[in-house]
């Protein structure tokens, strides 16, 4: 963000070490606020086609990276201590074939390798984007279906699957994407 303070005290336009523009306790209490937000809760769970979905997005690997479950660890902030949770994500870096490398890295990561997104909060995101999906990491499908038909590399062979399987069963996982 171009914002120096005493994580990151270079400048990223001049490389030079300047003064810290925001304090440290703003800088922590940000990260308090953004810790602590609310997870959105999955709706409609006990819906059979969201937990047909459910089943099938297990099946066809899906889950292999958006891991349904995790636990977090030990956290000085009770709220958010040793609780389980439904993220949908493993937090790891996949490679994810030639159409997602655009040619730019961050840290080690190559380039066609992305962190796979919590999909929590995905039946939700539309309301804050003018109705619309943008997903991926620049935004480019503009709905779920087209997102999954963007996965290659690591992920093609559970993109493969989900092409084998017949109309209501796609539109199950879809339904059940959308109640996360
Ligand atoms: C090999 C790991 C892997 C597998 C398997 C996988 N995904 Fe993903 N998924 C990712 C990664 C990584 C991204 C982000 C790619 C990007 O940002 O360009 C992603 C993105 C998505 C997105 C877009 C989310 C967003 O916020 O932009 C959806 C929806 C999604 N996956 C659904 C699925 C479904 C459904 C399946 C099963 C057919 C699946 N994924 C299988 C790793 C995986």
């Amino acid at each position: 963000m171009g914002i120096t303070s005493t994580f990151t005290p270079h400048d990223v336009y001049s490389g030079h070490t300047i003064d810290p523009e925001v304090s440290d306790k703003t800088v922590r209490d940000v990260v308090f606020y953004l810790q602590t937000l609310k997870a959105p809760i999955q709706r409609d769970s006990g819906n059979p086609i969201n937990v047909q979905g459910k089943n099938l997005f297990s099946q066809i690997n899906c889950s292999g990276c958006h891991t349904p479950q995790l636990k977090t660890g030990f956290s000085p902030v009770s709220a958010l201590s040793n609780k389980t949770i439904y993220p949908y994500t493993d937090m790891l870096l996949h490679d994810m074939g030639n159409d997602l490398d655009d040619g730019y890295t961050e840290g080690f990561a190559k380039t066609s390798e992305w962190r796979t997104p919590a999909l929590w909060g995905l039946g939700l995101s539309p309301n804050s984007q003018g109705g619309q999906y943008f997903l991926m990491h620049d935004g480019r499908a503009k709905s779920i279906e087209e997102a999954i038909m963007m996965h290659g590399g690591e992920a093609k062979l559970s993109k493969d699957k989900f092409n084998l399987l017949n109309e209501s069963e796609k539109s199950a996982i879809i339904h059940f994407l959308k109640s996360l």
